[in-house]
């Protein structure tokens, strides 16, 4: 299918990509990556949803709209996803983030969960970082300090897929280091530590009154899959799909499976 993107800004703030007619969905991408990675969901879903693709402050069309925030936290760009719901005019809509996105749309739930007829989470947690992960994020930061944003993408991109994929796609994950290799090293800084800032949001799980949708890998070493089985109980209405041999990158390594998982959670969400 020919997908049609219209191209939107909230001026000197965020751009965000529209796609196809229908009840609206926001996918919101993660760390490291633009709105791009979507896009073989976008090429299904936008038959019948309207999808909204944000580029979060510094990556894609909105790179230089990094300098302009004044809120560096997940809250702080859930209400910057507000702002693109409000310029769409959308009261209601579903919210799916992947990983640190993920970790916005859990904020988002927390501050306005009235706007959310439900959210997904792929390969993302509601967990806070434990020290072992803080240590290896200021790990991180000092080492795009000494060498700068390409060389840490490279090894960051290679570790977000699985085994399987990896000996197979090696040129699609080297496009993805590519696109990713001009976000600036502060940016990629600042949202590390954005990352080690945030609280655990068990709570969001367990207070929010629609369904979620749970998307793994049982590969992912970024989340682990027993966090995320954990997690899984913890909501009134749970979706959950594990998808096999898969790392942290479902939309790319199990792209027909998750496209599958989300067309059915978008479906049941506007028949209710
Ligand atoms: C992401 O894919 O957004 C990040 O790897 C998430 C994380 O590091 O926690």
């Amino acid at each position: 299918m020919n997908i049609v993107l219209t191209k939107k800004s909230l001026p000197d703030q965020i751009s965000y990509r529209v796609a196809g007619t229908g009840e609206p969905v926001m996918l919101v991408h993660g760390f490291g990556e633009d709105s791009e990675i979507w896009m073989e969901q976008v090429n299904e879903l936008s038959a019948d949803f309207k999808c909204i693709l944000p580029d979060l402050p510094g990556t894609g069309f909105s790179s230089s709209a990094f300098s302009n925030q004044k809120d560096l936290s997940v809250e702080g760009f859930a209400a910057l996803l507000k702002s693109i719901a409000e310029h769409e005019g959308i009261e209601k809509f579903a919210m799916i983030g992947h990983s640190m996105g993920g970790y916005i749309t859990l904020a988002f739930a927390e501050k306005y969960p009235d706007m959310l007829k439900g959210f997904g989470l792929v390969h993302s947690s509601a967990y806070a970082d434990n020290e072992e992960k803080i240590s290896s994020r200021k790990k991180s930061i000092d080492f795009i300090k000494k060498n700068g944003a390409k060389v840490f993408l490279e090894q960051l991109v290679q570790n977000l897929y699985g085994e399987g994929y990896k000996k197979d796609h090696q040129a699609d994950i080297e496009a993805q280091v590519e696109r990713s290799k001009d976000i600036d090293p502060e940016v990629l800084i600042a949202y590390t530590e954005i990352m080690i800032k945030r609280p655990d949001r068990s709570q969001v799980l367990s207070t929010f009154e629609k369904p979620v949708l749970f998307i793994m890998g049982t590969e992912d070493k970024i989340v682990n899959l027993s966090d995320g089985l954990a997690q899984s109980h913890i909501p009134a209405q749970s979706h959950v799909h594990i998808l096999e041999f898969c790392g942290h990158m479902g939309m790319k390594e199990k792209s027909a499976q998750t496209t599958s998982a989300l067309r059915t959670f978008l479906l049941h969400l506007n028949e209710n």
